[in-house]
């Protein structure tokens, strides 16, 4: 799986305790910076993201800010991206098993290195293969509302 990260300066603190999660799994990193605690501008990261997901680049994101809530609204202005913050290992599970998230975003001032870490692992290894029918029903119904309201 190739996995698309992103942060501003808020979410650098996590960056590498993602990365490091991510290539333990076994997985690619596509890394669209920051690269040190200078403060930038987060939709510009989550703009690298989502593209790199909706371009085929990347199966999968992650995205880091100070609370997670600038990232998260940010990619879910592009059609085709589910983003989440999920600071439970439950839901960044079931974000992905039930809901199709394909972007888990992290908040660099609220969770530590390690929960950051699990969070990743949590993420990355749940699968939306295989889904009940109930779940593929509500998710043509996010479809058919995305389809509305995105122009
Ligand atoms: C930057 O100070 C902060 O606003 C940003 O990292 C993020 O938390 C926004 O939601």
């Amino acid at each position: 799986m190739k996995v698309a990260l992103g942060c501003d300066h808020g979410g650098f603190p996590l960056k590498k305790a993602v990365a490091d999660k991510i290539k333990q799994l076994g997985f690619e990193i596509l890394d669209f910076g920051t690269d040190s605690s200078e403060s930038v501008d987060y939709p510009d990261y989550a703009e690298k993201v989502a593209n790199a997901i909706l371009s085929g680049k990347a199966d999968r994101g992650i995205l880091i800010c100070g609370s997670g809530v600038g990232v998260c609204i940010t990619a879910n202005k592009f059609k085709g991206i589910y983003a989440s913050i999920a600071h439970d290992t439950y839901t960044a599970a079931q974000g992905v098993t039930h809901d199709n998230m394909n972007i888990l975003c992290l908040g660099g001032r609220v969770i530590s290195p390690k929960q950051a870490a699990d969070l990743t692992e949590a993420f990355l290894t749940a699968t939306a293969k295989g889904q009940e029918e109930r779940h593929l029903r509500r998710i043509k119904k996010i479809l058919e509302v995305e389809s509305k309201n995105f122009k």
